[in-house]
């Protein structure tokens, strides 16, 4: 995508009603639960969805779980997230990140709902040396990264009523994630390597699915950015873990090259999120978030 056909992309419609009615694709994952829990807590009556009922590979289950219903609001938080499998299978990433977002988009629109489905810094090379603007063009580096590019300009072409957030590095109190493998390592290692060399947004999942409704609420359509606020390396996150946790062990610094992945990861994909901060207020420092799903680890532990 250029430039000049994302900016396009990203607007300020009228302020909208709370939705009545939503539904959650991908109820299962750290957003679509984030998700769930959010709408209970705002009273909002809602669906979720997860498979086998619902599969990105299976149109048909997409139709069925889409076609003639009467939620106001759509939110995919279904995706494929394995970054490395990806590499092996790009045709059953961009099926499901771009093909099935395509198809979920066109009974958006059928049934007159608002479409809220996410994409990733990934879509960025990452040789910036500045956070990517909503406008920047994307190149990504990796095949999760392209499927998901493609999911994006196929929404951005669309006639749905969506809004497409980019968001980095979420993680949540459950599921799998490098704020819950990093506590439990640190229980049981006195030391720990850790990539310094890779800078990024960390993001609080049930963070993300707050500041996604407020986004909807503040009327914005098209493409956003999301994240909390403020940089760190994977290093740095790794480090607020075992302070804030007060476990015993070290951190040591390393580079990627120290452990090879089969996708390669971009070195800077931070993104600029201050037209969102501008709608919906301040996004919060990435420690803040941290220090409270922390807490709520422990408390379930
Ligand atoms: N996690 C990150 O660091 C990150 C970073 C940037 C952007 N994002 C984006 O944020 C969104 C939410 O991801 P997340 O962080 O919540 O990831 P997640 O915890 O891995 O959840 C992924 C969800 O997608 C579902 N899913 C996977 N394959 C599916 C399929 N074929 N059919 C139906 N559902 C399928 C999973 O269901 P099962 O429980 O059945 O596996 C799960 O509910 C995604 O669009 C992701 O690309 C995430």
């Amino acid at each position: 995508m250029t430039s000049e056909s994302a900016m396009k992309c990203q607007s300020i419609v009228d302020t909208r009603a709370k939705p009545k009615r939503v539904l959650v694709l991908g109820s299962t994952g750290m957003v679509g639960r984030s998700w769930l829990e959010l709408l209970a807590q705002e009273q909002i009556e809602c669906v979720g969805v997860s498979r086998p009922a619902f599969d990105l590979m299976e149109p048909d289950s997409i139709a069925h779980c889409l076609k003639n219903t009467n939620y106001d609001l759509v939110v995919n938080a279904a995706a494929w997230t394995d970054v490395d499998g990806a590499e092996t299978d790009e045709q059953g990433a961009t099926r499901a990140n771009a093909h099935a977002v395509d198809e979920i988009a066109k009974l958006c629109d059928e049934t007159n709902a608002t479409l809220i489905t996410y994409s990733t810094d990934y879509v960025f090379p990452g040789n910036a040396n500045k956070s990517y603007t909503v406008g920047q063009a994307t190149d990504p580096i990796n095949a999760y990264g392209r499927s998901k590019a493609l999911g994006e300009s196929m929404i951005a072409q669309s006639k749905t009523s969506h809004i497409m957030i980019r968001t980095s590095w979420v993680y949540a109190p459950w599921g799998t994630n490098f704020v819950r493998t990093i506590r439990s390592l640190a229980q049981t290692r006195d030391e720990l390597k850790v990539v310094n060399d890779q800078r990024g947004n960390p993001t609080s999942a049930q963070h993300l699915a707050a500041s996604s409704l407020k986004l909807y609420l503040a009327g914005a359509q098209g493409t956003w950015h999301l994240s909390d606020e403020d940089e760190c390396t994977w290093f740095d996150l790794a480090t607020e873990i075992v302070r804030y946790t007060e476990l015993g062990c070290t951190i040591n610094a390393c580079g990627s090259d120290e452990y090879p992945r089969p996708a390669a990861r971009p070195a800077y994909s931070t993104l600029d999120i201050s037209e969102s901060a501008k709608l919906i207020g301040s996004l919060g420092s990435w420690k803040t978030h941290l220090h409270q799903v922390l807490d709520s680890i422990a408390t379930s532990d």
